[in-house]
């Protein structure tokens, strides 16, 4: 008996799957949860209490209420009462709200438990913004015990209502779903648990930093699931986001462990799991706290070896930014081939082993940007600067890719970086030699590629990730760039150099 419901409703997924275009359940953020997901996300729970209140924001057909009830219903515990409180804003999938919770009474029912619903047909961030006032509850018993959401997922336009709703309680987020799991979590009562599926990309990057902040201060993580592949959580609506699974309590406490887990799709049974000291994962004294999902012994390998890697960029005397020139907004100044007056623009595919090769025959970028006092603040002056690509496809090789630019082989008194590109300089200007040779050196290597990759889910790779990341000595960067010549080495011999180089001082 336990997953029938679930079962059933996977067919109800189906059936508003195919009702909604996917044009339109993207504008609402309507990605349903596959039964499997939704039964190991109910598995998470761990508290055994009497009275159980269950908040589903984004409920959708009810499939993560009707998997909470039947899991905790299964459970030969103190369980006696079970409240669910369901919102949804698209009346389409009322209906099925309704039947999917008629089915947990009827389940409760046969196991001699109390169950009520609450459907709340309207918008959740307009009454969660109310209802999680600190001082609105009486006490803990009008809050929640457990909050189970797959929120939907959609960017918050920086005029709307929504935005200064939320602004005026404080919440500071640029996605639909940090708002969603933000409010569910102060709906909690203390030592109430939630579970959510949601992208990964809250786990890094400033965007997300508040809501990192106030979501660490108020819950301890106790588990994290990293779906491996960005196409299979959500294959049916071919949602291309990574994703993650977190089970976290209400707590001030932080837990000295938690558990992170991976699997390539929903076949959970294919798992791979480890527990790992907290401190591990949010570093202690990272004021950005960032996530760190490290999967496997490879992974802790890589943060064993970066460890000896401790300088932040800054204390180098070196800034990473991105590249001025937004080549959209400056159409008009932009020239296919140098000429008189004009500089270099520079774009990834001026990229050539390790170096910039410009200009370049090219019938898609243009090569030069017209030098005028109008352009004048796009251009950096003549000097070494280490530059990476701010973007790479999705099955590409490596994340970052680094280039030198050199100088001597481009003798010009300005140049224009283009915005896909960011740029390691030193207050604005360029660097010496060596350090940019080995800086770049350091960049391409295996080692640097793996560590980003570890915190960062998506493709793009933005300077502030690159501000965090730690780096070798001004010493050993010297050292690295001595052996970056003509162009980059190959990639074994990159790593051979970093090895050699670096190993002795961990
Ligand atoms: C990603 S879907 C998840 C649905 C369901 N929980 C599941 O797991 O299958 C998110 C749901 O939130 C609903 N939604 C979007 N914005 C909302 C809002 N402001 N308030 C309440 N529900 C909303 C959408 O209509 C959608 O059904």
């Amino acid at each position: 008996m336990a997953t029938e419901i679930i079962k059933q409703l996977e067919h109800v997924r189906r059936k508003i799957s195919k009702k909604h275009q996917r044009q339109e359940r993207s504008r609402i953020g309507q990605f349903l949860t596959p039964a499997p997901i939704a039964h190991f996300m109910a598995d998470l729970f761990q508290r055994d209490i009497e009275d159980v209140r269950i908040l589903d924001a984004g409920a959708g057909g009810g499939i993560l209420s009707a998997a909470a009830v039947e899991i905790l219903t299964s459970r030969k515990g103190r369980l006696q009462s079970i409240e669910v409180t369901a919102y949804e804003s698209d009346k389409q999938v009322l209906p099925y709200l309704e039947d999917a919770l008629a089915r947990c009474e009827a389940l409760c029912d046969e196991s001699g438990i109390k169950f009520h619903s609450n459907i709340r047909g309207k918008d959740f961030i307009t009454d969660g913004v109310f209802l999680s006032e600190e001082g609105l509850f009486s006490g803990d018993g009008d809050r929640y015990t457990h909050a189970i959401l797959n929120p939907p997922y959609k960017k918050i336009n920086s005029q709307c209502k929504m935005r200064r709703l939320l602004d005026s309680a404080g919440i500071e987020v640029s996605n639909l779903y940090a708002a969603f799991v933000w409010l569910a979590a102060r709906m909690l009562e203390s030592g109430g648990e939630m579970v959510a599926i949601t992208p990964r990309s809250f786990c890094n990057g400033p965007y997300f930093r508040r809501f990192r902040l106030d979501l660490l201060k108020m819950m301890a993580l106790q588990r994290i699931h990293v779906f491996e592949s960005r196409k299979k959580a959500f294959r049916e609506d071919n949602v291309l986001q990574e994703n993650v699974i977190f089970h976290a309590i209400r707590t001030k406490h932080t837990p000295l462990y938690l558990t992170i887990s991976s699997s390539e799709d929903d076949d959970f049974h294919k798992m791979n799991i480890r527990r790992m000291p907290y401190q591990r994962v949010i570093l202690p004294h990272d004021r950005d706290a960032f996530i760190h999902l490290v999967l496997t012994d490879d992974d802790k390998d890589v943060m064993r070896r970066m460890q000896r890697f401790g300088l932040p960029l800054d204390e180098l005397g070196i800034e990473v930014s991105t590249g001025r020139v937004v080549d959209f907004r400056a159409r008009e100044h932009l020239r296919s081939q140098p000429e008189v007056g004009t500089v270099p623009l520079i774009y990834p595919c001026h990229f050539e082993h390790g170096f910039i090769r410009w200009p370049i025959v090219s019938n898609k970028k243009p090569n030069a940007i017209v030098s005028s006092s109008q352009t004048r603040d796009l251009m950096v002056p003549k000097g070494y600067y280490v530059l990476t690509r701010r973007f790479s496809a999705k099955e590409e090789r490596r994340r970052v890719v680094a280039a030198v630019y050199d100088p001597k082989r481009i003798n010009v008194p300005l140049i224009g970086f283009e915005n896909h590109l960011n740029y390691f300089h030193a207050r604005g200007k360029g660097l010496s030699s060596n350090i940019a040779r080995g800086l770049a050196l350091y960049l391409n290597s295996t080692l640097f590629d793996q560590y980003f990759r570890l915190f960062s889910g998506h493709t793009q790779v933005n300077a502030t990730d690159l501000r965090k990341m730690r780096y070798p000595t001004r010493e050993q960067l010297i050292q690295l760039g001595t052996y970056v010549n003509k162009h980059m080495p190959d990639q074994e011999i990159v790593d051979v150099i970093l090895q050699k180089v670096c190993a002795n001082d961990g």
